[in-house]
């Protein structure tokens, strides 16, 4: 028996890992499939993302299958280690008998122990199986809990003021091994600076803000925030300072306001509606219902434009010291575009601003650009002394920006 339970441990630890897994697989896979839905509308997968569900969860049934069969060998091991038992005893016991060694009550007795003598340990085999799939289930739990945590500085320092002058020096960093992704990067800005970062596709504009914001540490060099590394800050007190706002606003099913404040007690309503007002977000909350109305999932009925007013509206309200700005590339209509650019050059009024550029308007107005190139900060300065350059800058301003208006004929197309 004993054996036999180290064996049904082994394979039924396996099969437990085999079914959490699946189960896994299955949830990853739904979530994406929902949230893709349109996507695979789009590209006419809907049979074929039925087909995988349907696959996914034959494997997961098979699993399970599996598990079942182990439970039930156990059980019927052990139901058959006793049945056999009182067989052995019937016989060796009914020999004892005819000889006149034994007496039939004794016999009788005998049963019955060998019978009560297997209740706990069918008892046990049916628990075991419980047990198993527990251990399996914790052993997820425990591998969560062993993940490392952010790792917050000894004595996190929290200026009191911040002025906002940000530092990179000569920053490495790769997302995995050696591949570095950002090398040597250094430049500095100082406190109330516009500065704009352009670069192509994958030249790691994103990655230089998810360091300063300390998403991520640096593998060399140092980031400085007011001359204090970021690492010694409080993750908190510097998340507080600084704003960001990702390529794709993320927002939260619920009502208009509380996507403006996050849950932060301390904005009030009327600074919600001040913030609003102020980055012409007011318009269409309004037209929405109020700042009551509820927004759907994720915001799906918001159009783009929309979404990145109540970003602005939601960084405006939390008036962090330096905002840290990732334009959307998606361009929105002409009327949605005028209000959201507008609503930009207030929101960068008297901060410290970095910002990932994509519109003309955001870079024409900047004071100083950081041109990046293949993990490389390859020039820097403003727009006009980087185009006489005529260098990476102004190869990258003919193939992006060269479609978009220029200021002159924008300036006549406004009403
Ligand atoms: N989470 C990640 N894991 C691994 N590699 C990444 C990750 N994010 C970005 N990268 C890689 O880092 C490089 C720079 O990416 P990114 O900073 O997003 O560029 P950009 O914003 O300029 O388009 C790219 O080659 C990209 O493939
Ligand atoms: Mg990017």
């Amino acid at each position: 028996i004993v054996l036999a339970v180290d064996f049904f441990r082994r394979q039924a630890r396996r099969t437990y890992r085999m079914i959490r897994e699946r189960i896994a697989r299955i949830n990853g896979y739904l979530q994406e499939a929902i949230s893709g839905m349109a996507a695979i509308a789009l590209a006419n997968r809907e049979v074929r993302a039925f087909a995988e569900f349907e696959r996914l969860n034959a494997d997961h049934r098979d699993a399970y299958h599996l598990s079942n069969k182990l439970e039930a060998a156990l059980f019927s091991f052990v139901e058959a280690m006793s049945t056999l038992s009182i067989a052995m005893l019937l016989w060796e016991g009914g020999r004892l008998t005819r000889v006149g060694l034994m007496e039939i009550g004794t016999l009788v007795a005998f049963i019955q122990y060998i019978q009560q003598f297997f209740v706990p340990i069918r008892d046990f085999s049916a628990k075991y199986a419980v047990m198993q799939s527990s251990m399996t289930a914790a052993e997820r739990i425990f591998s969560l809990f062993d993940l490392e945590v952010e790792p917050v500085p000894e004595q996190p320092r929290v200026p009191a003021r911040v002025r906002g002058a940000i530092e990179f020096d000569h920053v490495w960093f790769a997302y995995r091994d050696e591949d570095w992704v950002l090398r040597d990067v250094s430049f500095r800005v100082e406190a109330g600076d516009h500065v704009a970062i352009v670069g192509a596709t994958g030249s790691g504009k994103t990655t230089l803000i998810k360091l300063l914001d300390r998403l991520y540490d640096v593998a060399r060099g140092r980031i400085l925030v007011d001359g204090i590394d970021v690492r010694d800050w409080d993750p908190r007190a510097l998340r507080r300072r600084i704003a960001v706002v990702l390529q794709d606003v993320f927002l939260f099913s619920g009502p208009v306001v509380t996507n403006i404040t996050l849950g932060r007690p301390d904005i009030s309503r009327p600074a919600v509606e001040a913030a609003a007002a102020h980055v012409n977000a007011d318009g269409f909350i309004r037209r929405l219902g109020g700042y009551e109305a509820l927004l759907r999932e994720r915001g799906s009925n918001l159009s783009g434009g929309q979404r990145q007013l109540l970003a602005f509206a939601r960084a405006l309200a939390h008036d962090p010291t330096v905002l840290v700005l990732d334009e959307a590339t998606s361009s929105v209509d002409p009327a949605t575009e005028w209000l959201v650019q507008d609503a930009l050059a207030k929101l960068l009024a008297g901060r410290t601003a970095l910002v990932i550029a994509h519109r003309l308007s955001t870079i024409e107005t900047a004071d100083r650009i950081l041109v990046m190139h293949k993990g490389e900060l390859r020039e820097e300065g403003t727009h006009a002394a980087l185009l006489a350059r005529g260098g990476i800058y102004a190869r990258l301003y003919r193939v992006q920006y060269g479609g978009q208006a220029l200021p002159a004929e924008r300036a006549a197309a406004r009403p």
